[in-house]
């Protein structure tokens, strides 16, 4: 454990609140008085969350009396005598140990994501796929089945049909769009649902509610990945998740200059995973706390704005002659369109659409666009998109991608916080 007391580290912080676990005591502040922020509805107003976005999880690092945090780079942690030391480790005193497991940057970084999520408790990863691996690898033992969507992220996918499998656990993947289908694979017998909604890249919606009700049912844990939401849309926990995951790369931090990720949910289960990604060594840098940190003080505005902006691109594309699919689930014409009105608060940043003429017609296209970098990334201040053949499903081949309903033609575009007046002249100039 490399400096630290890593077994009375791990044995103390499964059952010991978070707001004593060896450092600074802030979290049942001014801001949340009687504790327990996640008890409230998840209609907390997108005002609320533009000032938690700026203040939360940063009192403890204003100590210099600087408006922004510090980047605490210190590895380790020491103190003046063994008393005061073994107190910090044991979590009887406030203090870090060692950066594997939290550092003071690191931990104002969960502690946004934890307030924003509604959460009880949050760690973090050192990118998005740390935070779903630990989580799965952590909770599920062999023998154990997971009940889950064809239409994850590619690397969840790939930890479905090749990691997961191979230690012994059995996975079902349903198709996304079935929920009747979902629930009859949860009643079969279910360790763990894993949910992802809106999925990427055809903006499939999962009634969450709906679904955590069956998992409860088989006595099932409810996990899902709100990166695509983010807490401003979507309160996965209020819906009955017991766990969040976000891969923090995208639009948590908002600003594709730092990959991390978080998980939020109940205390129990969160040291659990946290002692694993602890263990396993998949811990976030400060350096990337920071950047994740800034990205996320203006996460509602960009929010509000890429919502807004998506919402109109989507109608302007749903009309063009040219685009024979639009995937949005703003759109009324979606067909998730409801389950997504009920459940998120936006709609969100992301869409993807698909061109009349297939690969060609991208061909012809992609190269025209002069603002939207063409990558792989999403969820930043820029547009950025690309063709999932490319990008998300580049390992697939065409008939694979057309029976997971991506069509060779279709276009994932991450909507950012341009004036849409000059996304949409530049869409209309490269689609024609
Ligand atoms: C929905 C979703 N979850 C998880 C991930 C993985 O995140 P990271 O790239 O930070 O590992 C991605 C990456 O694109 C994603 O889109």
């Amino acid at each position: 454990m490399g400096g630290t007391s890593g077994k009375a580290v791990q044995s103390w912080h499964a059952d010991m609140p978070r707001a004593t676990r060896g450092r600074a005591c802030y979290i049942r502040s001014a801001a949340h008085p009687g504790g327990a922020p996640f008890q409230e509805s998840h209609r907390m107003t997108t005002a609320r969350q533009a000032t938690e976005a700026v203040w939360a999880g940063e009192d403890h690092l204003r100590l210099t009396g600087a408006t922004t945090v510090p980047i605490s780079l210190g590895v380790a942690h020491g103190y003046p005598d063994v008393e005061a030391w073994q107190a910090v480790a044991l979590g009887r005193a406030p203090g870090y140990i060692y950066a594997r497991n939290t550092n003071p940057t690191v931990e104002a970084f969960e502690e946004k994501v934890r307030i924003l999520e509604q959460a009880e408790d949050a760690t973090s990863f050192s990118t998005g796929m740390a935070a779903i691996s630990n989580t799965l690898f952590a909770l599920l033992k062999p023998g154990d089945r997971v009940v889950s969507v064809k239409d994850t992220y590619g690397g969840t996918n790939q930890l479905f049909i090749d990691a997961l499998p191979k230690w012994g656990v059995q996975v079902t993947l349903c198709d996304t769009a079935d929920a009747t289908a979902i629930e009859a694979a949860i009643a079969q017998g279910c360790a763990l649902l894993y949910l992802e909604t809106p999925t990427n890249p055809t903006l499939k919606v999962t009634p969450i509610a709906r679904l955590a009700r069956a998992a409860r049912r088989a006595g099932a844990l409810v996990v899902v990945d709100n990166t695509v939401a983010t807490p401003i849309n979507q309160h996965p926990l209020a819906l009955g998740a017991d766990l969040v995951i976000h891969s923090a790369t995208k639009f948590l931090g908002g600003h594709a200059d730092a990959m991390g990720g978080a998980l939020c949910g109940t205390r129990g289960l969160v040291r659990a995973v946290y002692h694993h990604r602890e263990i396993h060594g998949a811990s976030l840098d400060p350096m990337s706390a920071y950047l994740l940190l800034r990205g996320m003080k203006t996460l509602s505005l960009r929010i509000e704005r890429q919502n807004a902006n998506a919402m109109r691109i989507a109608r302007w594309l749903e009309a063009h002659p040219r685009v024979t699919d639009v995937h949005y689930p703003g759109l009324a014409s979606h067909p998730d369109h409801e389950v997504a009105a009920a459940q998120m608060r936006g709609f969100g940043g992301m869409l993807s659409f698909a061109l009349e003429g297939g690969m060609d017609a991208v061909r012809r296209v992609l190269p025209r666009f002069t603002r939207m970098h063409r990558a792989a990334n999403l969820g930043g201040v820029e547009t950025v998109g690309g063709p999932p053949a490319t990008t998300s499903h580049v390992e697939c081949t065409p008939e694979e991608r057309a029976a997971m309903g991506i069509p060779e033609g279709l276009i994932r575009y991450s909507v950012g916080i341009e004036d849409v007046e000059d996304l949409i002249a530049d869409l209309t100039q490269a689609i024609g």
